[in-house]
């Protein structure tokens, strides 16, 4: 771990303590996310310094200092107070990744009350679900997507603010709506900051699963422990660096590794808000010599299909560390990237659940292509028997990954959901519900998920929900939904569907059935494909196998279909 020593040494030293330490946090203190993120590097004497370098997509670039995040944070925080926003209220972030994103969230935090940040690309019905299930008090949002709030608002008495940060006065704001733009309101320089406790609720990000509807994870401000270390150590941030970390703050990538961990260490980071291209990337990098790089498989598989000459127009010289996570990095993007770039991917593992990063690879250690690498010090893993969730000792056996609860950035509940949240522990062990096997070397190697969830570009995605939406249909009998693979996106959704009486199966309603369900789900979860059958492989009891249809899908062996009428 280049300046910090050995890994081997690392793990036997370590306490999370020494996190505690360099934050100056003494057990039972108040701690405040937004406050360590701002106030206490102006404290630190860098109010000056560069916090975010942001660059929109018509070119357009705003700089915030430390102090500007400090201040504009309070002024936020001030105007929720204001609006009568209290601590452990809901506020769900609703916007592109545009500065008042950034520092809104840490305004959300300084008064203690709970941050929601939900991808923009959402349409009503993906916002609503989780609006309703966090019963959300106010919601921050930009003109071009108020009219999805609009549509659905009625139905959520608990929603009494709707705040938008570029309103221009030129459509009458309607009730419960208000303006606030955060670079010209009057700035407050000293707010009241919540004194959050370590357990005091923070985020509430959402995150899909096999079944019902999506899953309120909550994290609490002591969640910053973890992030802060893990930023250090594993994306190995030091004073100068320039940091990118690509990914949305509607997911967790974007708050943990996009706000929290660059911030409470005093990085200067930028934001790119633009879509994906190679050749903007790269020119992006050389524009703000960006040091360090975090991003995803899918961007790294796309950057690989565009070639190098693209990457030999820029000088892409001041890359020092890049780093991955969200899907299998696959041993021909870290091999690519060492050749185009001079370095490694290196892979991370982790999920919305866990909040930092768990099995890693770090800066010094040995790169193992195709391996997600160890588990961070201070966490313990383990790959378990998925029947009796005792540890399998034997190098290369496949099993399910399994932490030992109580590293500080773990969830503390699903929202609303305790009995699903217990679910997830098993024999002592926290079971994030993918499978992996561990080399003789203790390099763990991902084989895949444990259950039916999809994971398209590094989103999850439920099969249940699209199945739900393609039922709607009026022409759809049955539906099951699955991944196929795919050379950019890893996985791609696929849905099979039998059809009602006096429906034609043919182009026409394909595209019919699209148009009727890109309505109520996410971009990300929307089908590639669909494929009529005339029926589907079901169980004794009626229940759709999922499994052979994928199987099928990756080309490989169904094996025994006696069980193909057994219930599982
Ligand atoms: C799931 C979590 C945490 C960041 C964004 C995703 C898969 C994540 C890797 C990796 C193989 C990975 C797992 C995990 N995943 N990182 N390095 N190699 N798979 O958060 O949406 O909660 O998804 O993504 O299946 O459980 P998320």
């Amino acid at each position: 771990m280049s300046h910090i020593g050995s890994y081997d040494q690392r793990v036997k030293n370590f306490d999370w303590s020494i996190a505690e330490k360099e934050l100056g946090y003494h057990d039972g203190d108040p701690i405040n996310i937004g406050w360590y993120c701002s106030d206490r590097i102006c404290e630190m004497g860098k109010s000056d310094k560069l916090a975010l370098i942001w660059e929109g997509h018509s070119g357009d670039v705003k700089k915030y200092t430390y102090n500007d995040l400090r201040v504009n944070s309070n002024t936020i925080g001030a105007f929720l107070k204001e609006l009568g926003i209290k601590n452990d209220d809901r506020v769900c972030l609703f916007m592109d990744k545009i500065p008042e994103l950034y520092i809104g969230l840490l305004g959300i935090l300084k008064i203690g009350a709970i941050a929601q940040p939900l991808f923009s690309a959402f349409g009503d019905e993906s916002l609503h679900v989780r609006m309703e299930n966090a019963e959300t008090k106010a919601i921050i949002t930009q003109r071009k997507h108020v009219a999805k709030v609009r549509k659905i608002r009625d139905t959520m008495p608990f929603l009494e603010h709707i705040i938008i940060v570029d309103y221009d006065g030129k459509h009458p704001l309607r009730e419960k709506e208000t303006a606030f733009r955060m670079d010209e309101a009057e700035k407050v320089e000293k707010l009241d900051i919540h004194p959050t406790k370590a357990e005091s609720p923070s985020l509430l990000h959402y995150t899909s699963g096999t079944t019902g509807k999506p899953k309120g994870v909550k994290h609490v401000h002591y969640s910053l422990i973890s992030q802060y270390l893990t930023t250090k150590w594993v994306l190995d941030l030091h004073e100068d660096d320039i940091y990118w970390c690509t990914a949305d703050p509607g997911w967790v990538t974007g708050t943990s590794y996009g706000i929290i961990g660059p911030f409470s260490l005093g990085i200067t980071q930028c934001v790119l808000d633009k879509g994906f291209g190679a050749d903007n990337w790269y020119q992006f990098i050389d524009k703000y010599k960006v040091s360090i790089w975090y991003s995803a498989p899918t961007a790294i598989r796309s950057l690989m299909k565009a070639g190098e000459e693209v990457v030999k127009k820029h000088d892409l010289s001041s890359l020092r560390h890049l780093a991955s996570v969200g899907e299998p990095l696959n041993a021909e993007a870290v091999i690519w990237s060492e050749k185009v770039f001079g370095k490694p991917f290196y892979d991370t593992y982790w999920q919305t659940e866990t909040g930092s990063m768990m099995i890693c690879n770090y800066p010094g250690m040995k790169v193992k292509p195709g391996s997600m690498g160890k588990p961070f010090p201070g966490i313990t893993a383990a790959v378990v028997d998925p029947d009796s969730y005792e540890v399998i000792d034997e190098p290369g056996k496949p099993g399910l990954i399994g932490f030992k609860p109580g590293w500080p950035a773990m969830f503390r509940t699903y929202w609303g959901n305790e009995e699903t949240y217990r679910n997830k522990f098993k024999n002592g062990w926290y079971i994030p519900g993918d499978r992996s096997s561990i080399d003789n070397e203790g390099y763990y190697w991902f084989i895949g998920r444990d259950d039916d969830v999809i994971n398209t570009a590094g989103h999850l995605v439920s099969p249940f929900e699209v199945e739900s939406a393609l039922l709607e249909h009026e022409a759809v009998a049955e539906s099951a939904v699955v991944a196929k693979p795919d050379d950019v996106n890893m996985e791609v959704v696929k849905a099979f569907v039998t059809l009602n009486p006096g429906y034609e199966a043919n182009d026409d309603l394909e595209l019919k059935i699209m148009n009727f369900i890109r309505k109520k789900l996410s971009p990300l979860a929307m089908p590639q494909e669909i494929e009529y059958v005339k029926s589907l492989p079901k169980t004794r009891s009626g229940k759709i196998m999922r499994r052979l249809l994928h199987a099928k899908e990756w080309g490989e062996e169904i094996g025994d279909t006696s069980t193909l009428e057994d219930d599982e």
